[in-house]
């Protein structure tokens, strides 16, 4: 068990449970104004265990209401993540038409390892009620069969689900989220890094010059290129059946190039796709120095595809509100700063360092041709080996755009970067044991610091 840190590093615009534990966010969906945030939750300790759903909702993806705990473990097992549906033409039958219900479809990881996938609906948004004919996709066999994530199949016209077996994902279709039909398989060929698979997601989206893809995502422990934990992604097309790798690359795409997002997915019932992961590393998720509450989400992001010259990307921008369009005052040289939760907009190459009066500084470089993070010394690290390797300490990526210019958003002890346009996101936590107070501005480019109001 974690023991208190320093200081409170709970951040201030960052989803965190009210306290103990929380992985990968599940669930998510949006219904009448309302975006429902799930998560994985073990409710007693700071730490993983027994699995529950915590869950909260927001009206801005910035204020969370706290909501009670949905969906505790039973006797198929403990409730791991999945994702929800919002069935608005009743097709399940468990609500009516004029009150259409939620329905959430995920893991139950029971006695020796067993994963099936059971259901479980609610029409008010708050309590839900387990079907009686769980597991609605039992286990074929797969020590790893997990993570269902359910989406609109717009070519069968019906409902259609992806989720993680082994090293692979299996594609479903539905008329009622209830029966479950196989359809199709994609993996491991295509693929380009190994580990377990977990927490797919796949959904359509148009590219900057108008082209309609599919973007099939996938959370993979421990890979072979560098040992951690990633999202990957895949760019192709999707038949109704199943997902068709399109852009072959040689090495793998990243969601993000930073060390702290994993088990991303994006909400259901939205025609754009809005990405929100768990800002954590299994690595030393377990050990960070947060006290009474372990784990955060990152913000939420408006996922868009662009060509670039190495062909189609993903790009990420800061979807809540009063996140973007902001305007900052300009800076340069030495600033201080009287708030833990800021922005910055950046163009031209500029090395940041935002300092505490401990010596303790998180740095962050725009190149002509790379973006350099570096949290060696950024605060706190001893708390487990592996945040303090050096593999785990400074990431250096090299840029798409040498005009891009980059947005980061600082929150106590959470960094986003997206950079190049959103073209290099990069999330890292951090642990300074006092409030970063100053930051250093140097090189040739423009600075903007804007504050946030939580
Ligand atoms: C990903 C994951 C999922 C699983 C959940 C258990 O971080 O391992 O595959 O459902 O966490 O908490």
């Amino acid at each position: 068990m974690s023991t208190k840190g320093s200081r409170d590093y709970r951040p201030r615009i960052h989803f965190t449970p009210p306290s103990m534990w929380t992985n990968d966010p599940n669930g998510m969906v949006y219904v009448n104004g309302i975006y429902h945030l799930f998560y994985q939750h073990y409710p007693k300790a700071p730490n993983w265990g027994p699995m529950c759903w915590g869950h909260a909702v927001s009206r801005d993806l910035i204020h969370w209401e706290h909501k009670p705990i949905a969906l505790y473990p039973d006797e198929l097992g403990v409730i791991f993540s999945g994702s929800c549906a919002y069935d608005r033409e009743n097709t399940s039958g468990y609500g009516t038409k004029e009150c259409p219900p939620i329905v959430a479809v995920y893991t139950n990881h029971g006695r020796h390892g067993l994963e099936q996938q059971s259901i479980a609906y609610s029409t008010d948004g708050v309590h839900f009620e387990k079907s009686y004919q769980n597991p609605v996709i039992p286990n074929p066999g797969i020590s790893d069969f997990r993570d269902p994530k359910v989406f609109y199949n717009p070519v069968r016209k019906c409902w259609g689900l992806v989720l993680a077996a082994k090293d692979r994902v299996y594609f479903y279709a539905s008329e009622n989220l209830k029966e479950w039909e196989k359809t199709g398989e994609f993996g491991p060929k295509g693929n380009q890094a190994s580990g377990i698979w977990e927490c797919p997601d796949l959904f359509q989206v148009e590219a900057e010059d108008g082209k309609r893809l599919w973007v099939l995502i996938v959370s993979m422990t421990t890979t072979t290129e560098d040992g951690r934990c990633r999202t990957q992604y895949f760019i192709g097309d999707f038949d109704g059946d199943r997902f068709i790798l399109q852009q072959e690359e040689d090495r793998p795409l990243w969601i993000d190039f930073g060390f702290d997002n994993y088990a991303g997915v994006t909400f259901q019932n939205l025609d754009e796709p809005l990405f929100m992961g768990w800002a954590m590393n299994w690595g030393y998720a377990n050990e960070t120095p947060t006290g009474e509450y372990c784990g955060q989400m990152t913000l939420a992001r408006r996922l868009r595809v662009v060509k670039t010259d190495h062909g189609y990307r993903l790009a990420a921008g800061f979807a809540g509100n009063g996140l973007t369009g902001v305007s900052g005052r300009p800076a340069d040289g030495q600033q201080w700063i009287y708030t833990d939760t800021f922005g910055m907009k950046v163009s031209g190459t500029k090395k940041i360092t935002l300092a505490n009066a401990l010596g303790q500084k998180l740095v962050i470089q725009v190149t002509e041709d790379e973006i350099f993070v570096d949290r060696t010394i950024a605060g706190e690290r001893e708390f487990h080996e592996q945040y303090q390797m050096p593999e785990y300490s400074s990431v250096r990526v090299p840029r798409y755009r040498r005009d891009g210019e980059m947005e980061l958003i600082f929150d106590v002890s959470v960094l986003e970067i997206l950079a190049d346009d959103g073209l290099i996101p990069i999330t890292m936590a951090v642990y300074p044991e006092a409030p970063y107070d100053r930051v250093l501005l140097e090189g040739s480019g423009d600075v903007q610091i804007f504050e946030i109001q939580s």
